[in-house]
């Protein structure tokens, strides 16, 4: 199966790419690089020995989607391309809304008149409410926080009333937790631009020494060590997420929703020692006030992925910090 994968040079892109061309289908990437570099091309090469078709361009050039769906034979989409940080989207909401939800619906537009009929979209935990308890199943109501998550919302809707307008179109949202983790190799991994905003990439600069020591948001929190607890969830067993949902869905239409979690939550502090484990030696931190907008506590209900898609997570919290820190002890700057 060809597959076009917006965002593909992204951090969980590249490893789906992987996992891809490992199932013996073949991506085509696009990508704007506005959060990612082109040398991640190579580094697929390197692991996988198929280089994928990379083309530079924005998922809200109609014109362009077009040209690529037709000239690769493309069959479906999995659609990551996207802004992801959760402040900025509060400062610049249009700018947020304009890529994520116009390029969303740009993207399905230009399928629907190239005949392509499945996409796989990636949505994000952040789209529930916050009233209840966890786990958190897919039944959850929802009730985003910030632009960034009702954009994520927006385009479930959107993708939900696609699939029931076209009995033939096949559409699944995957809401992610909490990806953290880069390729056992160590070739590939998170990269993020200027400070990190989330805690394991902030954790591993620490490690190797671009950063002095870990700030913990607030250690009063309702858990059992009194910081955060979040479902860690690798990007490899992510990866592998988007190959069962494809390939479950591609021969199912309709609008599927699917939590990608663990079912575990892990606290700021175990995710702290883990690292340490990991990367042989205690790392510095002090405690800091707690982050507007966090919650105590939340973890997925993966049931509904096990049962139907017969997917569930192979990787321990370990294996995320074992391998993000030979990524980042490799490739201490991230990616040439
Ligand atoms: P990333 O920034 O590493 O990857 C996104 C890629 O999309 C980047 O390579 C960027 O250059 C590209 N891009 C952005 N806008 C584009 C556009 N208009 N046209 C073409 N390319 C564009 O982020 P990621 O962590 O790999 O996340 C991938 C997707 O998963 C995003 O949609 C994100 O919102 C979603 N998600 C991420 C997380 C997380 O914690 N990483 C959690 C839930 C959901
Ligand atoms: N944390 C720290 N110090 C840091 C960074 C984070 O203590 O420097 C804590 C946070 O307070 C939280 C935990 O580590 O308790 C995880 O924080 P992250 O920023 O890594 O992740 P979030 O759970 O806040 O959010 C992430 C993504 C969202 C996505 C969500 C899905 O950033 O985009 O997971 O569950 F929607």
């Amino acid at each position: 199966m060809k597959i076009l994968v917006t965002g593909g040079t992204g951090y969980i892109g590249s490893h789906t790419c992987v996992q891809l061309i490992d199932k013996g289908w073949q991506p085509v990437i696009l990508d704007s690089l506005v959060n990612s570099k082109v040398s991640v091309i190579d580094r697929i090469e390197s692991i996988t020995g198929h280089r994928p078709p990379f083309i530079q361009g924005d998922v809200r050039d109609a014109d362009l989607l077009g040209k690529l769906l037709l000239e690769h034979g493309i069959e479906a989409v999995i659609h990551f391309a996207g802004l992801k940080a959760v402040g900025e989207s509060v400062a610049q909401p249009l700018r947020y809304y304009d890529n994520n939800v116009h390029g969303s619906v740009v993207l399905m537009q230009v399928m629907q008149q190239c005949g392509v009929k499945t996409m796989v979209f990636s949505s994000s935990a952040t789209v529930y409410g916050h009233s209840s308890a966890p786990p958190w199943n897919e039944q959850v109501p929802t009730s985003p926080a910030n632009p960034y998550g009702r954009s994520k919302l927006m385009v479930d809707h959107i993708m939900a009333d696609v699939a029931a307008a076209d009995a033939t179109c096949a559409m699944t949202s995957l809401r992610y937790f909490n990806p953290v983790g880069a390729h056992p190799s160590g070739q590939m991994g998170e990269d993020p631009q200027g400070v990190p905003n989330n805690l394991m990439p902030y954790l591993s600069q620490v490690a190797v020494g671009r950063r002095e020591a870990l700030q913990i948001y607030g250690k009063d929190y309702n858990t059992p060590d009194g910081t955060g607890v979040r479902d860690y969830i690798h990007v490899n067993d992510l990866a592998k997420g988007h190959v069962a949902a494809l390939a479950y869905s591609h021969e199912r239409p309709g609008h599927h929703v699917f939590n990608l979690g663990s079912g575990i939550g892990h606290s700021v502090l175990d995710m702290l020692h883990a690292f340490g484990k990991a990367c042989g030696r205690d790392l510095p931190y002090n405690f800091a006030p707690r982050r507007s907008g966090d919650l105590d506590a939340y973890w997925a209900d993966p049931q509904h992925a096990l049962n139907t898609l017969g997917w569930q997570v192979e990787k321990t919290i370990d294996d995320m910090c074992q391998d993000t820190w030979r990524w980042q002890s490799q490739n201490p700057n991230g990616y040439p």
